[in-house]
């Protein structure tokens, strides 16, 4: 689809849309204290390069860890022949904002671009990524640049259930487990500045140093 078309349904969804306070609201309700809440989103070119830049193969499933309002598993949908888009988020309010989204694209957006996204789903799943069945994943990507310590090592043992060759991106944190190589770095714009993104491929077997 052209781009200039995306980013136009892009700020149909979103112009409206206040994630970081969404983001701050449901951290307070929830009291969740910890700073791998802290909230960012993708911007629409900078995300679409560096999905780009892993070169996904069509049909391939997409995951967002931690999706917030659901932008880079939208903006995924839209740009890429991902068959099933899939986003993961624990707050409420960011949840519940990125169901809004989506009943929002299935009524207004889809009817006008069905043959674009024909057999393609988005998916949002209100839980912990911790706990979600990930074995399906050939794509996952996380906004991982406030994710700290504690649940980065929980990440990195769940991540080792990918399938071989699965595609991991994280931002600011590489991967240490032996389980992935990573074989790529490079800087992209973000909602808050630049980031590195690092481009991880799970082994086929997991090799110990
Ligand atoms: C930096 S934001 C990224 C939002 C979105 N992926 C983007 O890039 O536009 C990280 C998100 O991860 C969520 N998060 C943190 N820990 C989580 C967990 N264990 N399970 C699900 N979501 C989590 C946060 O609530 C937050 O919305």
């Amino acid at each position: 689809m052209d781009h200039e078309r995306i980013k136009a349904i892009y700020h149909q969804l979103y112009d409206k849309m206040d994630g970081r306070a969404l983001s701050l609201k449901g951290r307070e309700d929830q009291e969740l204290k910890s700073k791998s809440y802290v909230y960012g989103e993708v911007v629409p070119d900078s995300f679409y390069e560096m999905i780009q830049d892993a070169q996904p193969q069509p049909g391939q499933i997409f995951y967002d860890l931690g999706s917030g309002t659901g932008k880079a598993v939208v903006l995924a949908h839209l740009f890429f022949d991902f068959s099933q888009c899939i986003g993961i988020e624990l707050v409420d309010t960011l949840y519940n904002g990125s169901i809004d989204v989506l009943k929002q694209f299935d009524n207004e957006i889809k009817p006008t671009i069905a043959k674009e996204v024909e057999n393609k789903q988005i998916k949002l799943i209100h839980g912990s990524f911790l706990d979600i069945d990930l074995r399906n994943a050939d794509f996952v990507f996380m906004n991982s640049t406030c994710f700290q310590d504690d649940l980065m090592q929980l990440l990195e043992v769940k991540l080792e259930e990918l399938r071989p060759h699965a595609t991991v991106i994280s931002l600011s944190k590489m991967l240490k487990s032996p389980a992935f190589q990573q074989y790529k770095h490079k800087l992209y714009e973000f909602s808050w500045g630049q980031a590195t993104a690092f481009y991880h491929r799970k082994r086929l077997w997991k090799v110990y140093f």
